[in-house]
C-alpha cells in the first residue's frame, strides 16, 4: 500500500503572496505543491505560466506537481521543467493520440510524467500509457475552478487504475483532484488513491496543519 500524500492546490492561494503560501504549506505538512496551470482555452479559467513555478521553486523543497490544463502542452513542458517542475501531468483530452509522445518528452527532460483524465473520460482512454507513467491523475471535478463538488463515480476509475498499476507499474501513483474534503477523503483512499489534491479544503481551514493531517489519516 503506497503511503498517502497531500498535494494542496495553490489555485486557492493568495496570488499576491504565493511564496509565503508555499512556505506555509510546507510547514503545515504538505507532501507536494499542486500547481494548476490554466490557459483560458482548454479550460475557461486562466491562472499562471512557468514563471510562477520558477518563483515558488525558491520557496519550497517540496516536489512541484504541475497540472497542465492547456492546449498542446508539448509546447510548454520544457519551460515548466526548466523552471523547477518535478512532476508534469497532461490531459488525455488535450493530447489525444500524441499522449504517449508527450509523456515520453516529459520523462526525457528529467521530470516524472502523469496522464490526466476528466470525469467523463473512461479509463480505457489511457490504457495504452498506464505501463509507462509515474502517475495517473483522475479528475473528480471538471477542470477550471476550485471549490467544486466532488463527482463520486470517478472512484470506479481509481480502483481499476490501482489494480492495473499493482500488476504492471506498482510504483505509479494514483492522484485525485477536485472537491476533496474531510468527509470524502476516507472513501477516496479506500478506492486506491494515494495522492489527494486539495485546494479549498486546505486554504479555507483555520488549522491548515490539522486539516492536512486529517486528510492524510483519511478523516
Ligand atoms: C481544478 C483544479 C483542482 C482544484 C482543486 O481544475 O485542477 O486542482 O483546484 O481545488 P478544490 O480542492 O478546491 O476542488
Ligand atoms: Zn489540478
Amino acid at each position: 500500500m503506497k503511503h498517502i500524500q497531500i498535494a494542496p492546490s495553490i489555485l486557492s492561494a493568495d496570488f499576491s503572496a504565493m511564496g509565503q503560501a508555499v512556505e506555509t504549506l510546507q510547514q503545515a505538512g504538505a507532501d507536494l505543491i499542486h500547481c494548476d496551470v490554466m490557459d483560458g482555452s482548454f479550460v475557461p479559467n486562466i491562472t499562471f505560466g512557468h514563471h510562477m513555478v520558477r518563483d515558488i521553486r525558491k520557496h519550497t523543497s517540496l516536489p512541484l506537481d504541475v497540472h497542465l490544463m492547456i492546449e498542446r502542452p508539448e509546447r510548454h513542458v520544457e519551460n515548466f521543467i526548466k523552471a523547477g517542475a518535478d512532476i508534469v501531468t497532461v490531459h488525455h483530452e488535450a493530447c489525444g493520440a500524441s499522449l504517449k509522445d508527450v509523456l515520453r518528452l516529459i520523462r526525457s527532460l528529467g521530470a516524472k510524467c502523469g496522464a490526466v483524465i476528466n470525469p467523463d473520460t473512461p479509463l480505457s482512454a489511457v490504457y495504452g500509457v498506464l505501463e509507462e507513467v509515474d502517475m495517473l491523475l483522475v479528475m473528480s471535478v471538471f477542470p477550471g475552478y476550485g471549490g467544486q463538488k466532488f463527482i463520486p463515480h470517478v472512484l470506479e476509475k481509481t480502483r481499476e487504475a490501482r489494480a492495473i498499476f499493482d500488476r504492471c507499474n506498482p510504483d505509479a501513483d494514483v492522484e485525485i483532484d477536485g472537491g476533496v474534503n474531510l468527509q470524502n477523503c476516507g472513501g477516496i483512499v479506500a478506492a486506491g488513491v494515494n495522492i489527494l489534491v486539495a485546494g479549498n479544503t486546505v486554504f479555507c481551514s483555520d488549522d491548515m496543519e490539522g486539516t492536512i493531517a486529517a486528510l492524510k489519516r483519511g478523516k
